[in-house]
């Protein structure tokens, strides 16, 4: 590789296997973590790391010199149910940060950029099954407005100027070595942990709220997948549509059950449910699997068993 890789947020939920997983792919000191708080002691032990704001763009060039930066993963964002508590600090954060980034493209002091999006850029009014492509959105959260501007600067930046950035809308995303950052899909996330420990949960969003997911290590193949694709294959320069598994509270309690015989759920909607609500149920995600060639390896089963095999390790490691 012809420069550094930079994460900015490399010490969340998906920016810790994520800089994990390029660190393995292109060796430790080629790339740089980076957050404005210390992570799990694996990420700081593994390569160089950095205390660094993704809203100082000053302090973010400084990096991208310092180390020769030429790719940057703009993971550090604000996610959706912890946004609504914070409107304006939420927008801030999300939109200040990407233009940093998209500027530091623009100027040619880096050649390529990821920057996530979300299934949050939908609404209430687009279509909530196989949600294409390309269709209305019209999303009521800040999260969402943050993600659905992103896309459309990504795009014009692309456009204007040719800088490389590639994207995909996560759906909701499952893992067990990083805790999860304020989701409104943190619940199927939690209701592992609870179910091991207590074999119980109370869902915080209703029996029904169907809502698209995928394993952790399937959205890291993805992030890899579409950074490692020849430019000419990458025809959506907003957000690829990405899919994998869809399904609801009542059906993942039922799923866990096959395996904890005595785990009981129950549901108290909050605020969330009314976010869960406005997103789609399942995604068609067929532009990413026949412009780059995605496919993903979890399915509801894989995913279960890999949740409550890595849950009830870490939770004995800790005892
Ligand atoms: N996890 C999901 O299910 C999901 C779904 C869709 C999209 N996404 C997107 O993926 C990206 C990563 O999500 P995540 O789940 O890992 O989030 P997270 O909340 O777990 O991690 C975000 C990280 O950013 C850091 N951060 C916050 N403010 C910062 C700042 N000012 N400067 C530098 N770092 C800062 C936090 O300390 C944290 O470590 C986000 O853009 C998010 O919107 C995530």
């Amino acid at each position: 590789m012809a420069g550094r890789i930079l994460i900015i947020g490399a010490c969340g939920q998906i920016g810790t296997e994520l800089t994990l997983k390029l660190r393995e792919i292109h060796g430790n000191d080629q790339v740089v973590a980076s957050d404005i708080r210390e992570g799990a002691e694996e990420l700081m032990q593994s390569g160089p790391f950095e205390i660094l704001n993704a809203t100082d763009e000053a302090h973010i060039k400084e990096i991208v010199e310092k180390y020769k930066v030429k790719e940057v993963y703009l993971m550090a964002a604000m996610l959706s149910a912890t946004a609504e508590k914070a409107p304006m600090k939420a927008w801030d954060l999300n939109m200040d940060s990407l233009f940093h980034i998209l500027n530091l493209a623009k100027d040619g002091k880096i050649d390529k950029i990821f920057w996530p999006s979300s299934i949050a850029v939908f609404g209430p009014s687009t279509p909530k099954d196989d949600t294409p492509q390309t269709t209305i959105m019209e999303p009521t959260t800040v999260y969402g407005i943050s993600k659905q501007t992103g896309e459309r600067w990504c795009e014009y930046y692309f456009r204007k100027f040719g800088v490389d950035v590639r994207s995909i809308r996560y759906p909701g995303i499952i893992s067990y070595k990083t805790l999860p950052g304020g989701g409104t899909t943190d619940y199927a996330i939690e209701i592992f942990h609870e179910a091991i420990k207590n074999s119980q949960y109370t869902s915080f969003l209703a029996k029904d709220a169907a809502l698209p997911m995928m394993y952790m290590d399937d959205a890291i193949k993805a992030t890899v997948d579409i950074m490692e694709a020849p430019a000419e294959k990458i025809k959506v320069r907003s957000s690829y549509n990405l899919a994998a598994i869809s399904f609801t509270p009542e059906i993942l309690a039922e799923e866990i059950k096959k395996h904890i015989k005595d785990f009981e759920i129950s549901y108290e909607p909050d605020f969330r449910q009314n976010i869960a609500e406005s997103w789609p149920s399942s995604i068609d995600d067929s532009s990413a699997r026949e412009d780059w060639g995605w496919t993903h390896d979890f399915d509801l089963d894989r995913m279960t068993t890999t949740m409550l095999d890595g849950v009830g390790k870490t939770l004995k490691e800790k005892a």
